[in-house]
């Protein structure tokens, strides 16, 4: 008898097998496997602080030493992390040759580490900083607290190169996001809560441009009941089997 389990799967595998054009949108669930704690999951606190109240502006310039505690922690625990076969099959389907986007909200690096090129992060990433007063960029992946590090160029205090709330995203990226969305044929939208915009709303973009998208996610998401197929389960196993079946 036909296991119809599998019948999304083999949906999924069809459309991205034939695609030419295909975007991916990622999150923090992605890097789960990789022992990268999520933002909303367990482990998602930090010494009793959410999120949302040390990646802002706000937040920064009223304890930058706290927020740069934070950081040097993730730093850390990321610096012991590698890309796990969810990062490795989304650098296999890129080398398919097609025209291909890697949108990610995820900061962490893992990504450029697996192999992944054409790529876009779309919140920063927290190896390189960014001076808070004359805005001098570079990689910095020596920093590791507990006091902020300092500008090389003009020795006021620098600030991790990502985006926090309330702030906006690099216009050109999101651009670029923006047109990879409403360009593809199929978008694979992996281990996002869907909750942050603008980032969250690329799926439904992708949708509404004809994109045929493919959720793969632990659990529903606000995505879910819009798109076309929903892959329960850990993006780590789902991603490559769905690589061996196209
Ligand atoms: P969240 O922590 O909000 O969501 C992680 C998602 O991954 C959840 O929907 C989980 O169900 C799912 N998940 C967890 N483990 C998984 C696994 N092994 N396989 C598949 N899915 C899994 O993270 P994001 O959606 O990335 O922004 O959060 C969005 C943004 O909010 C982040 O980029 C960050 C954060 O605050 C900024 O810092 C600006």
């Amino acid at each position: 008898m036909a296991d119809d389990s599998q019948i999304p799967m083999h949906q999924a595998a069809s459309r991205l097998g034939q695609a030419k054009r295909v975007a991916v949108l990622t999150g923090a669930g992605i890097s789960a496997e990789s022992g990268v704690p999520t933002f909303r999951g367990p482990g998602g606190l930090w010494e009793n602080h959410r999120p949302e109240e040390l990646a802002t502006p706000q937040a920064f310039a009223r304890d930058p030493e706290l927020v740069w505690r934070w950081y040097h922690w993730r730093r850390g625990l990321i610096a012991q992390c590698r890309p796990n076969p969810a990062h490795e099959a989304l650098v296999a389907l890129e080398r398919r040759g097609i025209d291909f986007t890697l949108i990610t909200q995820n900061v962490d690096g893992l990504h450029r580490l697996a192999g992944s090129e054409r790529l876009l992060e779309v919140h920063g990433n927290l190896w390189w900083v960014r001076c808070s007063s004359c805005g001098a960029l570079y990689e910095d992946r020596a920093s590791q607290g507990p006091e902020p590090p300092a500008c090389q160029e003009c020795g006021a205090m620098l600030r991790p190169h990502v985006v926090w709330f309330g702030e906006s995203l690099d216009p050109d990226i999101l651009e670029s996001a923006w047109r990879a969305a409403t360009g593809c044929e199929v978008m694979l939208v992996v281990g996002t809560s869907a909750v942050v915009q603008p980032a969250a709303g690329l799926a439904s973009v992708a949708k509404q441009a004809g994109g045929f998208v493919i959720e793969i996610n632990l659990e529903p998401t606000p995505n879910s009941n819009e798109v076309d197929v929903s892959l329960m389960g850990k993006a780590g196993e789902i991603l490559p089997e769905l690589m061996a079946q196209i």
